[in-house]
């Protein structure tokens, strides 16, 4: 059954939190509205893998303990060399989910966000941090350095968010049988050189040209994983990885190299004719 009240003034000031024995101070809240469907926040929620690498700034590494639909359970660490033991829970029925840092610097502080969906794509979210041990006059200020933190972290997850939002919502058309020229090899090989990173359409997608050891290849300027940009994302040792989850895939054998089953499938050849390269799809 769901609970009608979420948290409770105790006599002390105090706000109870929904786990037993748990007492812990409301510092402060944040409020912003996304330009997303719920639909995309609680997938960002679930999220874990992205936390190193789309937040690197705040998280090194991350080691899940245990996920599901019901959230996740992680050990990570932070720039400072710390090690924080965090949960997040989902409460799709009420609409929130809770963050609770289990053991490092932070423990025993919960992060309670509800989430409202007030257009097609807009969510307003209200998250009211809940910090043990703060004396009174430093609840406000604990408060704006967690809305401070929070902030950051939801300014790295929007253009994240939009952006599969909107691929997700394009049509993309099967790989179609023909040719398509790219340009003078010689004139692409400098521009390669040069640090730019070459796209090519064919069948209306979008594909990167690069070079590796035996030649020229093309793969998916987005990725197979969640359709995370490729389209500038770095490559080393004829591997390209994605900037969303930190996958690599092997640029000559379309294989994720990072323990996952995804992979590029179907892409041109790319073949060079007279100086010219050349998208190349067989039938
Ligand atoms: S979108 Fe997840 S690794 Fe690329
Ligand atoms: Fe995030």
């Amino acid at each position: 059954m769901s609970r009608a009240v979420l948290v409770s003034i105790m006599p002390d000031g105090a706000v109870s939190g929904p786990y037993p024995g748990s007492a812990i101070a409301h510092v402060g809240t944040y409020r912003r509205v996304f330009p997303v469907t719920l639909e995309r926040m609680y997938e960002n929620v679930l999220d874990w893998e992205h936390l190193p690498y789309v937040h690197a700034s705040s998280f090194t590494s991350i080691r899940c303990l245990d996920y599901g639909a019901w959230g996740w359970r992680a050990e990570m660490t932070n720039p400072g060399g710390q090690t924080l033991l965090i949960e997040l829970r989902l409460d799709i029925e009420l609409r929130r989910w809770i963050t609770r840092n289990l053991e490092g610097p932070a423990r025993g502080a919960e992060i309670w966000t509800h989430a409202f969906e007030i257009g097609p794509e807009r969510v307003d979210i209200n998250v009211d941090f809940f910090v043990p041990d703060v004396p009174a006059e430093a609840r406000a200020k604990v408060g704006q350095a967690y809305a401070r933190a929070y902030e950051t972290l939801y300014d790295g997850d929007v253009p994240m968010m939009v952006q599969r939002a909107r691929q997700l919502n394009r049509r993309i058309e099967p790989l179609r049988a023909g040719d398509i020229v790219i340009g003078r090899s010689d004139e692409l090989r400098e521009r390669l050189d040069r640090g730019e990173a070459l796209i090519a359409q064919h069948s209306g997608r979008e594909f990167r040209i690069a070079r590796i050891d035996n030649g020229w290849v093309a793969f998916p300027a987005l990725c197979p994983h969640l359709l995370g940009p490729l389209d500038a994302a770095p490559i080393e040792n004829g591997k390209v990885h994605c900037p969303w989850h930190g996958y690599e895939f092997d640029l000559a054998s379309g294989e994720c190299v990072s323990g996952s089953s995804c992979r590029f499938i179907r892409r041109p050849e790319v073949c060079e004719d007279g100086g010219e390269l050349i998208l190349h799809v067989p039938d």
